[in-house]
């Protein structure tokens, strides 16, 4: 029996807690139960320990950095007690590909303790880019995420849901995706961050934003931590006063926003 249906997120420029929280209204309306929500995209919110009953339901979202779940988030999500909940792992993918990340994401929610008993993969707006992938989820992947919730309610009241649900990729999982440089080897894009132009007002909103707690609020020219060139601080800047100047990372957004322009396919597995 299901009383609480829980939206749980990390979504840096809001795509996963769009999907994330679509699929868990529609399951807190079919069942008519209470819905819970944890966003832990915050540095404070992943200090607290999350913990839940055989009684929740929780949608599970995090998004695809390179092929994997963002390894920042690992410390975090191993902290989290499932006790037998049910699980929905979901990823967000720019229109490449999700790689291993939703097999990593079922396997650490089993490890947690969840009952991982559907999944899915769908496509939001590459945080790179403001043209690839543009506007997902858009309508009709949010129609696609109503029709996977009624499914799924379904599957759960009459007893049929899975106990484990096999999703592509591999487990255990290997590699983390490597973008390419012109030249075609490997680029490290790692120590990239984005410098600020004259439009800037201080408004201090990219400060607030940044999922690391990086930049500085008193400067926000000046970083005070890591950047996961999550696309916060960027997308988020009412003066688009961010940019990127490495050569490498400019190829590969280019090379990306060239080749992906025909639309990723939003998959489920039930
Ligand atoms: C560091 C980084 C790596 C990424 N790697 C991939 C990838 O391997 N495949 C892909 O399709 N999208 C990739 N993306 C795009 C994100 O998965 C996509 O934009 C997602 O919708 C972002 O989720 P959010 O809006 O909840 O933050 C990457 C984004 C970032 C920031
Ligand atoms: S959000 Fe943009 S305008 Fe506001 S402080 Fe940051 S860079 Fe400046
Ligand atoms: S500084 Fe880096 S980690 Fe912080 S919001 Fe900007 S892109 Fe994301």
């Amino acid at each position: 029996m299901i009383e609480k249906v829980w939206a749980m997120y990390f979504s840096a420029t809001d795509t996963t807690k769009t999907t994330v929280c679509r699929i868990a209204d529609k399951l807190t309306e079919v069942f008519a139960c209470e819905k819970g929500e944890c966003d832990f995209t915050y540095p404070e919110a992943r200090e607290k320990v999350y913990s839940f009953s055989e009684h929740d339901l929780v949608v599970f979202g995090t998004p695809v950095y390179a092929g994997r779940v963002p390894n920042v988030l690992l410390p975090f999500l191993r902290t989290v007690c499932g006790n037998n909940a049910l699980a929905i792992p979901v990823v967000l993918f720019g229109n490449r590909n999700f790689d291993d990340a939703l097999a990593e994401l079922r396997d650490i929610l089993s490890e947690d303790g969840f009952v991982c008993t559907a999944a899915a993969a769908f496509v939001g707006e590459h945080a790179f880019s403001d043209v690839l992938a543009k506007g997902r989820p858009d309508e009709d992947d949010l129609a696609f995420a109503d029709q996977f919730a009624l499914k799924l309610a379904a599957m759960v009241c009459n007893g049929t849901a899975k106990n484990r649900i096999e999703v592509p990729g591999e487990s255990p999982q290997s590699e983390y995706f490597k973008p390419k440089g012109p030249d075609g080897n490997p680029i490290d894009i790692r120590r990239v961050k984005s410098y600020v132009n004259e439009n800037c007002d201080n408004c201090g909103i990219c400060a607030e934003v940044c999922p690391m707690g990086s930049i500085s609020r008193a400067d926000v020219r000046e970083y005070t931590g890591i950047c996961i060139k999550c696309g916060a601080c960027v997308k988020k800047c009412p003066q688009k006063a961010r940019y990127y100047t490495d050569k490498n990372f400019l190829f590969h957004r280019e090379d990306l926003e060239n080749r992906l322009t025909e639309r990723g396919e939003c998959s489920v597995w039930l």
